[in-house]
């Protein structure tokens, strides 16, 4: 089968043939139809995410269950799903407390770029090749556990399905489940990319106004008016804390959301806080990149920097929740699928991405 294999940090991908051994006990083979294209997997690529090299990366997606390993039981061939980035074990600290994206085992799989088990399905002459997130969707097939999958009603189409499973839950649940905004309230959201433009749509789902949108390319801000922003600030011209003081009469954002990945950003997310407001970073930074807030701030004026880790609510709660909003017309998908690409233009798509050109963007396995 054919996967796009991150070689060494800083190269592009390569799409090459690769082996894939049949699922395990607990595990499922699925075929893909579509693979989100996060700037997630381009952190990996750069080095700002560290993962074991050779990869095959890619998290987000959707596709159609092959065939299942034996004592599977929540799925069968056959059945739609999309994957669920963070495997959550269901007994550690973390799962126990509602948690599960911040699940011990899913943070160790992660590290060590296998499976549950501490394995490997991926290979080719020998060669082990290391999964991503447990999952690795930018292949044509792929193994994984059958708690990365969650099965989907049929009528929904897969390439809007695999959205769903990274860019709208992060970015919807970081401001209906981190920053928890109310109708009325004011957000602002630094990065209107996949993960941002959703955080834009959950501010505009839960009744907040103003919706201030935050970016450095003009097109990334229109597409922001799409999915609910009722005021755009182009940073490249314009000092966005001042600005959104002025859009809020001088008091500043109840709730400011960084969607980019970048420290600075998230200070000058802070910055634009009125007092008790809540700042929720969700971009990710290199591991070494510190936050400069004045620290006076969180005292006197109770202002709090939080981050947000997939929505900060259980994925096998949200996704298929939010699946369920798009279907009945609540929910904006469709502005926010903006080209599919075969998986041979994966460093296009990428390439794009970073260009600013899409809102999100697939690859499609059909192609
Ligand atoms: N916390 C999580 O669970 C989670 C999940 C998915 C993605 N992420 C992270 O969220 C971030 C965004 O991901 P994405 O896929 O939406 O990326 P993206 O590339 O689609 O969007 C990033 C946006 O930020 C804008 N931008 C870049 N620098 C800027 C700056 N200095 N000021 C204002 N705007 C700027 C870009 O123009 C672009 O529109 C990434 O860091 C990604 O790794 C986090
Ligand atoms: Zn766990
Ligand atoms: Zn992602």
């Amino acid at each position: 089968m054919k996967a796009a294999v991150l070689r060494e940090v800083g190269k592009p991908l390569a799409v090459e043939e690769i082996g894939l051994e049949e699922p395990r006990t607990g595990e499922v083979l699925i075929k893909m139809a579509a693979a989100g294209v996060c700037h997630s997997d381009y952190h990996a690529m750069v080095g700002d995410i560290p993962a074991p090299t050779p990869v095959v990366l890619g998290h987000e997606g959707a596709g159609v269950v092959d065939a299942v390993g034996s004592g599977v039981t929540s799925v069968k061939p056959g059945d739609h799903v999309v994957m669920v980035w963070r495997y959550s074990c269901g007994t550690c600290e973390p799962c126990l407390t509602g948690r599960p994206a911040t699940c011990v085992e899913g943070a160790r799989m992660r590290r060590d770029g296998t499976l549950y088990d501490g394995t490997t399905r991926l290979h080719k002459a020998g060669e082990r090749i290391h999964h991503f997130l447990g999952i690795s969707t930018f292949s044509e097939y792929a193994v994984m556990s059958e708690r990365s999958v969650l099965k989907i009603r049929e009528d929904m189409p897969l390439a809007k399905a695999a959205l769903v499973s990274c860019a709208v839950a992060t970015g919807v649940g970081a401001v209906i489940n981190a920053a928890k905004a109310r109708p009325g309230e004011s957000v602002a959201v630094f990065g209107a990319g996949g993960v941002g433009l959703n955080a834009v749509q959950g501010a505009a789902l839960v009744g907040a106004e103003p919706i201030i949108a935050v970016d450095l390319i003009q097109g990334k801000l229109e597409m922001a008016k799409k999915f609910g922003a009722t005021h755009l600030v182009n940073s490249s011209d314009e000092d966005p804390v001042a600005r959104i003081s002025e859009i809020t009469g001088g008091s500043g954002a109840h709730y400011a959301i960084e969607a980019i990945g970048v420290a600075e950003v998230a200070a000058q997310a802070f910055k634009s806080l009125r007092i008790g407001g809540t700042a929720v970073m969700v971009g990710i930074d290199n591991p070494k990149a510190t936050i400069p807030v004045p620290a006076v701030s969180l005292v006197l004026e109770e202002k709090r920097l939080v981050g947000s880790l997939y929505g900060s609510s259980p994925p096998r709660l949200e996704v298929p929740r939010l699946l369920e909003l798009y279907m009945s017309g609540k929910l904006n998908l469709d502005d926010l699928l903006s080209r599919s690409y075969p998986l041979a233009q994966i460093n296009e798509a990428y390439d794009a991405l970073l260009r600013g050109e899409v809102a999100r963007s697939v690859i499609d396995f059909s192609q």
